[in-house]
């Protein structure tokens, strides 16, 4: 299936590795021209030289910024502007809060996780927004996480920030659908990330039990009976974003293997 990317502007946040990485892959793959960014240029230059040796598109270039950062993404999407005028396709992402419950989780950390969770969206769509409405085409995809429809335990600021994210895309979806741009939500479940064997590291300690039953735990809990890859989570993401379509927005949808039982 073609997707129709054909030389649109895919900006991809906190895509030096995990799932950011894999789809903005799977965008230059599409024909995308794409902008990477993270905290680390050496990450993001490797990121960078292996999405072009991959899939043989040399337009992905990346800038460094820090997406809990006003001042970083206020620079980030002048450069998008400067570099391709501006951003066609909006992949919303960052990297997860810290762990802890209500009672372990300090003031500080609440200020992080509004900053890096909701406030870098919030301000990615404002930088994205003036070029999307002008050409009467966007497609925004917001990565939050299967929290959005069940709390995770221990994840107390991705529980909270992730579900305003939800309601934010929904909002967002209504408000723009005028302009022909497209807000999705997408979930992942446990897809097979350094974030996600972090986590399990973190279970594993707490619960003082093995990586390997912790991880087998976890896997028992998915119908499909195994983490999911990068790619599967970001092919799902590549669609929505995509030209092709037109008529899903407002939705959240998760990539989980089946593990969330609500309807
Ligand atoms: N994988 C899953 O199954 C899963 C499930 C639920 C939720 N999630 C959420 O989905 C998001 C992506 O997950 P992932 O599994 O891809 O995580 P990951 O493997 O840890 O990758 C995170 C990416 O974000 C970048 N990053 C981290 N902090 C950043 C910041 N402040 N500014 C800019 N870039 C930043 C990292 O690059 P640098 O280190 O170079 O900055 C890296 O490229 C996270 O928020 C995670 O919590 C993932």
């Amino acid at each position: 299936m073609d997707l129709g990317f054909n030389g649109k502007v895919a900006l991809v946040a906190a895509s030096s590795g995990g799932l950011g990485y894999a789809t903005a892959l799977q965008l230059a793959t599409e024909g995308s021209k794409v902008m990477l960014t993270s905290r680390s240029e050496e990450r993001l230059a490797s990121a960078a030289e292996k999405i072009i040796s991959q899939s043989g598109n040399t337009n992905v270039a990346y800038q460094v910024a820090d997406v809990s950062s006003k001042d970083d993404i206020g620079r980030l999407c002048d450069t998008v502007e400067k570099t391709y005028g501006g951003v066609d396709i909006l992949i919303t992402n960052a990297g997860g809060p810290p762990p802890g419950n209500f009672e372990s989780v300090q003031e500080q950390d609440w200020e992080l996780g509004f900053q890096l969770s909701l406030m870098s969206v919030v301000r990615l769509v404002q930088g994205a927004l003036p070029h999307m409405k002008q050409q009467r085409f966007g497609r925004i995809v917001h990565f939050t996480s299967s929290s959005i429809k069940q709390p995770i335990d221990n994840l107390i600021l991705s529980n909270t920030f992730r579900t305003a994210i939800a309601g934010l895309g929904k909002s967002l979806a209504i408000e723009l659908a005028p302009f022909n741009i497209l807000v999705n939500t997408l979930g992942p479940g446990r897809i097979a990330t350094d974030r996600v064997a972090y986590l399990d590291r973190t279970a594993a300690e707490r619960q003082g039990l093995d990586l390997a039953e912790v991880i087998r735990r976890s896997e028992g809990n998915i119908p499909l009976g195994r983490y999911g890859d990068p790619e599967e989570f970001a092919s799902i993401a590549a669609f929505l974003a995509s030209p092709r379509n037109g008529y899903v927005t407002g939705q959240s949808i998760l990539v989980d293997g089946g593990m969330i039982r609500s309807l």
